[in-house]
């Protein structure tokens, strides 16, 4: 156990960095073991990764100095930042900046930073079509993780910037499930048109992340992309009908439309699918499933996700 790498992991008790700390703990004959970050080192989710053979460390993003501690003597780490818990896209560049530091400071020789598009690269905060969000930005959670990519390597922080893509699991746990319209069908609603959107499992995510440090470092001043499937709206609405075995439509919206719908982050999610919608071969291109695949053999499909967890969608 002593000679393996240690990789730190942000986020360990969530979507991403749990697929990580699972992928590593599940190799026992690969080089490298787990350090699960996590506010809280007793609760039962860090105590589940602890089984697996985690090593369990308390720090908080915010805590530079826990970040320091946390990332000492570690050969990388996994760096994601959490947007939907205070929607503040200059909160998520100051963590970015405060983990590029820890990871200075660590001397970490890999560091995998989870990130998204700047979206203001192709939409500019004068381009009318889609409003201007809290004053800067186009797509919130999108640009204030995009603006955070040089910081890594501005300090010289060997990194692989990682394009994540669209969790399939918001069909269960972000309310966009099948749901009953006015007329009594099933649909599932995006304003996305006839375009693709790119999604993955997000355990798949993790394992995409392990499948590059195992690269030796040959993935680093890299930007790459990932995603388990590009399907329209009308293919998954297909693979939801045949999984559910009831008719399941695609109900396409404009973006104006999922705008207004009133959840806390619904316009910036509708200018998100907007921006995937009007530049679908940039955001398709920069994931490709070829590379995802090579990383993680193991990378399911729509069909396949959905197959293994149709029982905890809820549908309403
Ligand atoms: N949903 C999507 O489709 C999607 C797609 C691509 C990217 N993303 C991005 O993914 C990011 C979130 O990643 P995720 O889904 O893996 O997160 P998640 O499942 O919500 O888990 C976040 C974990 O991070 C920990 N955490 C939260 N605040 C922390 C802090 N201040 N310091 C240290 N740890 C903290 C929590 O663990 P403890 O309570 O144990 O500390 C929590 O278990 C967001 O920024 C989002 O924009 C989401």
């Amino acid at each position: 156990m002593t000679d393996k790498k240690i990789i730190a992991v942000v986020g360990a008790t969530g979507a991403q960095g749990g697929g990580l700390v699972r992928a590593i703990q599940s190799d026992p004959e690969g080089p490298f073991r787990a350090r699960a970050i996590t506010r809280d080192a007793h609760s039962e989710k860090a105590q589940a990764l602890a089984r697996l053979g985690a090593e369990i460390v308390a720090a908080d993003v915010d805590d530079p100095h826990s970040l320091e501690r946390a990332f000492a003597g570690a050969y990388g780490a996994y760096c994601v930042t959490f947007y939907w818990a205070h929607f503040s896209p200059e909160k998520e560049t100051a963590e970015a900046g405060a983990m590029a530091q820890a990871a200075k400071h660590a001397g970490l020789r890999h560091v995998i930073w989870s990130t998204l598009e700047d979206t203001r690269r192709w939409v500019p905060l004068s381009d009318n079509r889609m409003p201007t969000l809290m004053g800067k930005y186009k797509v919130p959670h999108f640009d204030g993780k995009g603006q955070s990519d040089h910081l890594f390597g501005g300090l010289g922080v060997p990194t692989t910037i990682l394009l994540t893509s669209f969790y399939w699991d918001n069909f269960i746990y972000f309310g966009m499930g099948p749901r009953k319209g006015p007329d009594g069908k099933l649909a599932i609603t995006f304003p996305m048109g006839d375009k693709k959107l790119p999604g993955i499992a997000a355990e798949d995510i993790g394992r995409c992340a392990y499948g590059i440090f195992r690269k030796d470092g040959d993935l680093i001043g890299k930007t790459v992309g990932i995603a388990g499937e590009h399907p329209t709206g009308v293919q998954m609405a297909a693979a939801f009908s045949r999984a559910l075995g009831r008719e399941v439509r695609y109900n396409d919206v404009p973006p104006e439309v999922y705008r207004g719908f009133g959840f806390p982050g619904a316009d910036d999610l509708g200018n998100m699918f907007q921006f995937k919608r009007d530049f679908e071969a940039v955001f398709c291109g920069a994931r490709s499933l070829e590379f995802s695949r090579a990383m993680n053999p193991a990378l399911q499909t729509f069909d396949a996700w959905l197959d293994a967890n149709k029982a905890s969608i809820p549908v309403e």
